[in-house]
């Protein structure tokens, strides 16, 4: 790299921090708050559901026996089910 490649990248550099500007692939801020925010709201839902009783038509929660959701194993679904004899989803297994 020149002198002369080093100015121009400087140059740029301190243009697009005076503008704000930013190219049309990266996330802003807001972009990231926007995703944070709703990220956090799902969280929310799915803590409420899983841990609240008037949720649910029989007053127990999904917490009583996975706390913290220990032994879900959310991650390994669909998988074959010995006791169904076949490949399972999630919503299945929770049934
Ligand atoms: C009364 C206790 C109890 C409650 C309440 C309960 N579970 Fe379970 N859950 C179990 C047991 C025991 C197993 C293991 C069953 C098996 O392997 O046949 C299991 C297995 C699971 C699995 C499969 C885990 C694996 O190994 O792949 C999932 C997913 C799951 N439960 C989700 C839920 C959700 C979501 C709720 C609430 C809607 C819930 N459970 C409520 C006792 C409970």
């Amino acid at each position: 790299m020149n002198k002369q490649h080093v100015l121009i990248l400087l140059c740029s550099g301190v243009f697009s921090v005076i503008t704000g500007s930013t190219s049309t692939d990266e996330f802003t801020k807001q972009d990231l708050k926007l995703w944070q925010d709703e990220y956090m709201s799902a969280v929310k839902k799915g803590r409420e559901v899983f841990t609240d009783p008037k949720l649910g038509t029989n007053g127990v929660v999904c917490a009583q026996c996975h706390p913290n959701g220990s032994n879900t194993h959310p991650e390994t679904y669909p998988k074959f089910q010995k006791q169904f004899g076949q490949i399972t989803q999630m919503w299945e297994m929770v049934n």
